[in-house]
């Protein structure tokens, strides 16, 4: 406890051989699949096809689920080309991401009737979306999408001189320097509305994995800085104890989330952007930190059970957020895997959980290709959109792992 809080902190004690335990834990239900690279590939691409059943192709959303939801499918059917090198999916994911682009300036979704809906994480989620496309495609009418976006959001990223001053140029209200004696330098607001107060880990953390993308993409090394600027954010203010992620920070006051607001996907975006950024950088600091957030992350019992299914969101009734959330923590576990070849004890670990939640999606969740929010079950009895969008992200990832 002592030394993860050291840790936390960034203090020296970190160094190369930090020794988190990444042994598969025992009582997981089945960390293996027999399954061939093929009859993955099938699963994983039928799973899209019927959710493609549910597009507006006016707007470019699907049925039942958000905005930011939406943008969500659009990453994980790149993901699914770049990884099978097919592009089964491209014309749908560079029109419909050009598309929304054309409809809301820099991703970035105007109003609902008179209704302001304006996020900073939302613009991300599709700009995201729009980098994982530009990599499968090469494509760089996609690359200028995410960058436009970037660069917008780029203003609502603390700067050092920003702290430093109190104040914000786009903000209402003085800001404070430091929280707990640390710059909140590196934190980006949640929200552009100017009185919009909160710092949080998942707009903090998708921007530090765009600039991350983005750095490696094309050399450009404010994309780094920026980077390093958010990961040092997080790792200062909002991980806990035991290396999760936590939720939001006031800019005005300090004030924070409860502690019991932990949701997988702020400690899976921040895994994803440290795998990127310890990969770009070779710097090991960032791939220890990945490590402890990792190891952390797959025993955590706040969001599954003792055999390792991930229990949040699991509501068939209505669509939530949270079941948006486990299929970004299970991409950014995804992306970690890619990123450590040199680490067979990681990979056998990431391998072992991503195939716990896929075969309980497959054997406890299926109803044919439709999936169950619920991914220790039951089988559903009718398809959901917001379903099928979590399962997507594991049924990719075992494409991937295995
Ligand atoms: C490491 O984790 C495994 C699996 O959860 C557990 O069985 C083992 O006791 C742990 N080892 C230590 C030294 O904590
Ligand atoms: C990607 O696109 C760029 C510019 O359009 C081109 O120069 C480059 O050769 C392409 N790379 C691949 C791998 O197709
Ligand atoms: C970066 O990731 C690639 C795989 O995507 C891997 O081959 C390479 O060794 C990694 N480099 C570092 C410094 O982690
Ligand atoms: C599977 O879905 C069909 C509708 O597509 C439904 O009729 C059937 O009852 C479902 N099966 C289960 C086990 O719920």
């Amino acid at each position: 406890m002592q030394f993860l809080l050291l840790c936390a902190l960034g203090l020296a004690l970190c160094g190369p051989s930090v020794g988190q335990n990444l042994s598969v834990n025992p009582n997981w239900r089945e960390p293996s699949t027999s399954r061939s690279l093929a009859q993955r590939i099938a699963i994983s691409q039928d799973a899209i096809n019927l959710m493609m059943q549910q597009l507006d192709a006016s707007n470019g959303q699907f049925a039942n689920i958000g905005y930011w939801q939406a943008g969500n499918v659009w990453s994980v059917m790149a993901i699914q080309d770049e990884l099978t090198s097919t592009q089964a999916n491209k014309a749908a994911v560079v029109n419909n991401l050009d598309l929304v682009f054309g409809l809301f300036s820099n991703y970035d979704q105007f109003g609902c009737g008179n209704v302001p809906f304006i996020f900073n994480d939302d613009a991300l989620w599709w700009a995201t979306a729009a980098m994982y496309g530009s990599k499968a495609y090469n494509s760089t009418q996609l690359l200028s999408n995410a960058i436009a976006t970037w660069t917008s959001v780029s203003r609502f990223q603390i700067t050092q001189a920003e702290a430093q001053s109190g104040s914000h140029p786009l903000k209402s209200f003085p800001i404070e320097a430091t929280c707990d004696g640390v710059t909140m330098a590196g934190g980006v607001f949640w929200r552009p509305t100017s009185e919009d107060t909160s710092v949080n880990s998942i707009t903090t953390g998708l921007f530090m994995t765009l600039s991350a993308y983005l750095a490696e993409q094309t050399k450009d090394p404010k994309y780094t800085d920026a980077a390093v600027q958010s990961a040092n954010w997080i790792k200062a203010h909002n991980l806990n104890t035991n290396s999760i992620v936590l939720d939001t920070v006031s800019a005005a006051d300090c004030s924070r989330s409860p502690s019991t607001w932990i949701f997988t996907y702020n400690s899976g975006k921040f895994i994803e952007g440290l795998s990127v950024l310890a990969n770009i950088t070779a710097d090991n600091q960032w791939n220890n930190l990945m490590l402890s957030v990792i190891a952390s992350a797959v025993e955590n019992t706040a969001w599954q059970g003792s055999n390792g299914i991930v229990t949040e969101g699991s509501d068939n009734s209505q669509n939530n957020d949270g079941i948006g959330f486990k299929a970004v923590y299970i991409r950014g576990l995804r992306e970690a895997f890619r990123r450590t070849p040199h680490n067979a004890q990681l990979r056998t670990l990431l391998r072992g959980y991503i195939n716990v939640q896929y075969n309980a999606l497959l054997e406890l969740a299926a109803n044919g290709s439709f999936y169950s929010a619920g991914w220790a079950g039951p089988q559903p009895s009718k398809f959901t959109s917001w379903g099928q969008l979590a399962a997507l992200d594991v049924l990719t990832a075992a494409v991937e792992v295995n």
